[in-house]
C-alpha cells in the first residue's frame, strides 16, 4: 500500500475522533474528545446532546490532530469520514466537516462503513493478513463476516435482536454499575464465580452464525428480579461473571464454526467488545484447541476513533472509491451497500 496520508474523522456516536494516518497502518497523530461523562447521568446516549457537542469540538479536534502531526490540511492526500451507521445527527457533523475540508483543499474524499473501520483498526496494530474471519462485536452490532484481500465483505450471520454490547450496558445497569456498563461488567466478571448462575446460551446448538442477546438480558433481569423479591443477597461479581461466561461460550462456538465452514485459519475481532479481557483470553484459546490464530486491536484502538477510518481508507484507496459533495450520513448502511453502492452515498 502507498504512504497516503489521510486525515480520518469518526463522529457516528459519542467520540469526536481525528486522526492522521499513513500508509493505513501508522497513526501520525490522534485527538479524541469522549462525551460519555455527558451522557453517564442519562444511562445512555442522548442523541441530540451528542450531535451538539460533536459540533462544539470537530473542528478543534481537527486542528489539533494536525498541530501534533506538525502538518497543514494540503500535506494530506485525503479525507475520510464515517458516513454511517450511527446516530445520523452526530454522523452528519462528521460528514459536513469532511465535505467542507475537502472542498476546501480540493483533496478526495472517502465515504467509511463504521464497521469497515473497527475491522481496519487492527491493520494499525500488527500484521494485516486477509483473508480473515471478523467477529465483529460493538454496542450496535454482532456479526460474523469474511473479509478478504481487496477489504471486501461477506456477512455470514449477525444478532437477530441486541447488539452484544447493547447486552453489556442493560447489564450493567441492572446491576446497578456505572454507563457503560460493558467494561465494569467484564472487570467484576473477573472477579466472580462463572458457574453460579446456569444462564442460556442462546442459538448455541444452532445451525449457522445468528445470534440472540435478548432472552439472556431478560434471564439475568428475572434472576436478579426473583433474588429481590425472596430477599436472597446476589454477589454482583457472579451475575456478570456468569452473564459473561454464557456470551463467551456462544461468541466462541460461533467463531470456532465459522472458521471450520470457511477452512480459513486467522480470525479478527473488531468493535468495543474486543475489549473485553474474557473474550481476548477464551477466544485465543479456542484457537490454541482448534489450530487457528486470533488478532485483537491494542485496547486503545478497540473503542470508536479516527484512525480507524483513516486505516479503511487507505484499504479501499487503490479502488477510487471516493464521494462526491452530495455525501450524506447513513443512520442505517449495510456493508454490502456500502461496498456495491458507494457512488450514490
Ligand atoms: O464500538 P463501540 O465503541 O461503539 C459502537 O460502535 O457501538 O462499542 C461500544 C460498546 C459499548 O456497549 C461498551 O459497553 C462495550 O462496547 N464495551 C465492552 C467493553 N469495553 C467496551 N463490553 C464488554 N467488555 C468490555 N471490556
Ligand atoms: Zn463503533
Amino acid at each position: 500500500m502507498s504512504a497516503v496520508r489521510v486525515l480520518g474523522l469518526e463522529s457516528s456516536c459519542d467520540e469526536t475522533s481525528a486522526a492522521i494516518v499513513e500508509g493505513g497502518s501508522v497513526i501520525v497523530s490522534q485527538r479524541t474528545v469522549s462525551q460519555v461523562d455527558t451522557h453517564a447521568k442519562f444511562g445512555g446516549v442522548v442523541p441530540e446532546i451528542a450531535s451538539r457537542q460533536h459540533v462544539r469540538v470537530i473542528t478543534e479536534v481537527v486542528s489539533e490532530a494536525l498541530r501534533d502531526a506538525k502538518m497543514n490540511l494540503w500535506d494530506l492526500d485525503g479525507i475520510a469520514v464515517t458516513c454511517g451507521p450511527g446516530l445520523l445527527g452526530a454522523l452528519l457533523v462528521g460528514v459536513s466537516a469532511a465535505k467542507g475540508y475537502a472542498l476546501a483543499t480540493g483533496l478526495p474524499l472517502y465515504p467509511i462503513h463504521h464497521i469497515a473501520g473497527h475491522v481496519a483498526a487492527v491493520g494499525l496494530c500488527g500484521e494485516w493478513r486477509p483473508p480473515f474471519v471478523c467477529l465483529v462485536v460493538s454496542g450496535g452490532h454482532t456479526e460474523l463476516l469474511l473479509v478478504d484481500a481487496e477489504f471486501r465483505f461477506q456477512r455470514l450471520g449477525g444478532t437477530l435482536d441486541d447488539a452484544v454490547g447493547e447486552a453489556y450496558d442493560k447489564v450493567g445497569r441492572l446491576c446497578g454499575l456505572p454507563y457503560p456498563g460493558g467494561p465494569e461488567v467484564d472487570r467484576l466478571a473477573e472477579l466472580g464465580n462463572r458457574a453460579k448462575f446456569p444462564f442460556p446460551r442462546p442459538l448455541l446448538e444452532e445451525e449457522g452464525y445468528d445470534f440472540s442477546f435478548s432472552g439472556l438480558k431478560s434471564a439475568v433481569a428475572n434472576r436478579w428480579a426473583k433474588a429481590n423479591q425472596h430477599g436472597e443477597t446476589v454477589q454482583t461479581e457472579d451475575v456478570c461473571a456468569s452473564f459473561q461466561a454464557a456470551v463467551l461460550d456462544v461468541l466462541c462456538r460461533k467463531t470456532v464454526a465459522a472458521v471450520r465452514a470457511t477452512g480459513l485459519r486467522h480470525v479478527v475481532v473488531a468493535g468495543g467488545v474486543a475489549a473485553n479481557l474474557g473474550l481476548r483470553r477464551q477466544l485465543a484459546e479456542a484457537g490454541v484447541e482448534h489450530g487457528f490464530t486470533v488478532q485483537f486491536p491494542d485496547l486503545a484502538l478497540c473503542g470508536d476513533n479516527g484512525a480507524m477510518i483513516a486505516a479503511a481508507a487507505a484499504r479501499i484507496w487503490q479502488t477510487g472509491r471516493t464521494a462526491t459533495q452530495q455525501l450524506n450520513a447513513h443512520a442505517s448502511l449495510s456493508l454490502e451497500d456500502w461496498q456495491d453502492h458507494w457512488q450514490t452515498l
